[in-house]
């Protein structure tokens, strides 16, 4: 029996995808590169020795998806696939919803078809807005301030709907947090085409001389020293939160938090990756990024309970595997 796991040559799915197959697992993969390179399947073949069966194309795409269900012997899938810039999505909200929605809606279908029971949904802690209080639970209020962030509600509530009429579904949504650093070879990890949204990316840039300095977006927050603070989790942790869910996967709707439970300020980021990694991070101050939130960081009580799984590396572990990555990923290039 195999798992499909879809946009398996991301950030997040890759590492995923290591890490099921080292647990022992059969994995198709099905990825369009539209984020990702081909040369992601070399580097999972180096780390895990093994070539996961691979499929191009698209997850929308219901002849491929439907050719997959008849070569394979699907019995989980876990879907990454998707598009998921903050700031383009509010740009372009059309691409995103068409996207995101059409492919998850055909997936299912799909799977219904031939009696797929096992879902995994890549869903983000940005389904909760702003919240009024922290630690985040489960249980929080939802609300999205974004197109990308409205395309996850949006597929939560999807699956919640057709849980409700079949409950012999296995559905588990996994709310990620900030997921970054990388596998310890440096062999995968997170380099965006183009300027980085996200800070760790972008650190890397500044640490790499590539960009000049770090913008810290805001210093007057209502946190401890005034920036920004996020509940960063490395992606290995996050991937084995994946093997763990899909090791206890039964009948049921299950909703879990993957994060630390610890909040770290941009500057907290900046200072720890200097100081493991030796390097200077110039910085300047500049306006809030609009759509910004204070704090964000989770309550890890019910993934520790259910799923017997928490979060093992720490945020020195991110930032070092952070940069070997792109130290690697230079060397590579040369
Ligand atoms: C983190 C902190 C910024 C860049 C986003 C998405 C979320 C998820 C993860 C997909 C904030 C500050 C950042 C910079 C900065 N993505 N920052 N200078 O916004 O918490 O979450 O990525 O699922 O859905 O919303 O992550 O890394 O962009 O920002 O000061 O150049 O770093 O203000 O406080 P964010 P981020």
């Amino acid at each position: 029996m195999s798992i499909l796991v879809t946009g398996g040559t991301g950030y997040i799915g890759s590492h995923t995808v290591c890490e099921l197959i080292q647990n022992g697992y059969e994995v198709v993969v099905i990825d369009n590169f539209s984020n990702s390179k081909r040369q992601v399947l070399t580097s999972i073949y180096e780390i895990t020795g093994v070539k996961p069966t691979f499929y191009e194309g698209d997850v929308a795409d219901i002849t491929l998806l439907e050719e997959i269900f008849t070569k394979e012997k699907i019995d989980a899938v876990i879907h990454f696939a998707g598009f998921k810039a903050v700031g383009e999505s509010v740009k372009e909200p059309l691409k995103y919803y068409q996207n995101n929605l059409e492919s998850t809606l055909h997936l299912l279908a799909v799977m219904q078809k031939y009696h797929c029971q096992k879902f995994i949904f890549s869903s983000s802690a940005t389904v909760y807005g702003d919240p009024a209080s922290l630690p985040i639970t489960e249980d929080f209020p939802l609300s999205t301030t974004n197109p990308y962030g409205t395309t996850k509600l949006m597929i939560e509530q999807i699956l919640k709907d057709l849980y409700q009429v079949d409950p012999t579904m296995n559905i588990t949504i996994l709310r990620y947090f900030n997921p970054i650093g990388s596998e310890k070879s440096g062999r995968l990890g997170e380099d965006p085409n183009g300027i980085p949204n996200n800070l760790m990316p972008y650190i890397v840039r500044v640490a790499t001389g590539k960009l000049p300095q770090l913008n810290v977006f805001g210093n007057d927050y209502d946190t401890k020293d005034g920036t920004g603070v996020r509940d960063y989790i490395h992606v290995v942790d996050l991937a084995k939160g994946h093997v763990k869910a899909l090791d206890k996967l039964d009948a049921g709707l299950h909703i879990y938090n993957l994060g630390t439970g610890t909040g770290y300020s941009v500057l907290d980021i900046v200072k720890t990756f200097e100081r493991v990694n030796y390097v200077s991070i110039p910085y300047q101050i500049v306006a809030r990024r609009p759509g910004d939130i204070a704090a964000c960081y989770a309550d890890v009580t019910k993934a520790k309970k259910e799923l017997g799984w928490q979060a093992e590396l720490s945020i020195e572990d991110m930032c070092l595997d952070a940069y070997h990555y792109i130290e690697q990923a230079n060397k590579r290039a040369d």
